[in-house]
């Protein structure tokens, strides 16, 4: 793929600020995206991974890859990366992918998962998209993408952090994108189902059996990132990747035909209150 082969079709492609690129679904956006012959910011916790990454891409495909270690569950650290974006005046891609897993009781889970999760996954999306926005509508240009999930979609127990956080990324992108009707800014909240990374290691994800979903209901992120991106032209805001996805949520969120559906899910694998 040359210079103005990229997703949008633009020329001279700038630079994709991508958050969570150490691993899993963001590595790929930042993959994929250097591959199209943008510059990237490389933003997440470890370093040594960032800057793996930086060097394979910029031994790859020669543009340019820079690493910037931040915890977005700090306030702090937000803002300094609010700061480096308003510095640069060529973002036109954020994707906004930083995330992690919490499952048990609103009651039961430790405060600082609740807030970490809030700030990783709705303070840093919206002050970055704030701080890129001036940019993109000034140059009449730019992609935002809000990572979410299937489980925006979805009310069940146990998963009132995650899927409140996701559902907030839904419809923050909606209207985002309705306030930005009159420019050519694109906004996405791309909402994968189960996806093979290290999400389901993390510390506040234990006791999630990833051998109770079947083989088929897997996708790779490398799926879910190329068909996010050819999503991008695309008028819908809220994007499923995968057939089966898409139906399941059709079907899921149907008032009537997805009744049994809701209840068999909220049912399901319901651990004892402690
Ligand atoms: N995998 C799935 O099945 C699935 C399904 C739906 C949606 N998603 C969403 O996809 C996104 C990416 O997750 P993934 O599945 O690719 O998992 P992953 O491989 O664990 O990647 C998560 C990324 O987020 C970063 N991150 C987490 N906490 C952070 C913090 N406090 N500060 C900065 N960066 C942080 C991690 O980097 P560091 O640890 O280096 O900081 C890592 O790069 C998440 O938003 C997740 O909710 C995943």
């Amino acid at each position: 793929m040359n210079k103005s082969q990229n997703f949008m079709n633009w020329n001279n492609p700038g630079i994709a600020l991508i958050t969570g690129a150490s691993s899993g679904i963001g590595a790929s956006y930042a993959r994929l995206l250097s591959a199209q012959g943008f510059e990237t910011i490389l933003v997440a916790r470890r370093k040594e991974r960032l800057e793996d990454l930086a060097r394979e891409l910029e031994h790859n495909t020669s543009n340019k890859a820079a690493v910037v270690v931040a915890d977005l569950s700090k306030l702090e650290d937000i803002n300094s990366v609010t700061e480096k974006i308003k510095g640069l005046n060529n973002i036109d891609v954020l994707v906004n992918n930083a995330g992690f897993g919490t499952r048990g009781y609103l009651e039961n889970l430790p405060l600082n998962a609740i807030k970490e999760m809030m700030f990783v996954h709705n303070i840093a999306p919206v002050f970055f998209s704030r701080a890129v926005l001036p940019g993109m509508i000034k140059q009449n240009r730019g992609v935002i993408i809000n990572v979410s999930s299937m489980r925006a979609f979805m009310a069940r127990p146990q998963d009132v952090m995650y899927g409140s956080t996701k559902n907030f990324l839904n419809r923050f992108s909606e209207i985002l994108q309705l306030e930005l009707h009159d420019t050519k800014v694109k906004i996405q909240a791309v909402c994968p189902g189960y996806t093979r990374t290290e999400i389901f290691n993390g510390k506040y994800l234990k006791d999630f059996d990833v051998s109770s979903i079947p083989e088929e209901m897997w996708m790779s992120v490398d799926e879910v990132v190329e068909l996010s991106l050819n999503a991008c032209q695309n008028k819908e805001v809220v994007f499923i990747p995968g057939d089966a996805n898409q139906k399941f949520i059709e079907l899921y969120t149907n008032p009537k035909l997805g009744k049994r559906t809701r209840e068999n899910m909220t049912k399901m694998k319901i651990i004892p209150r402690k």
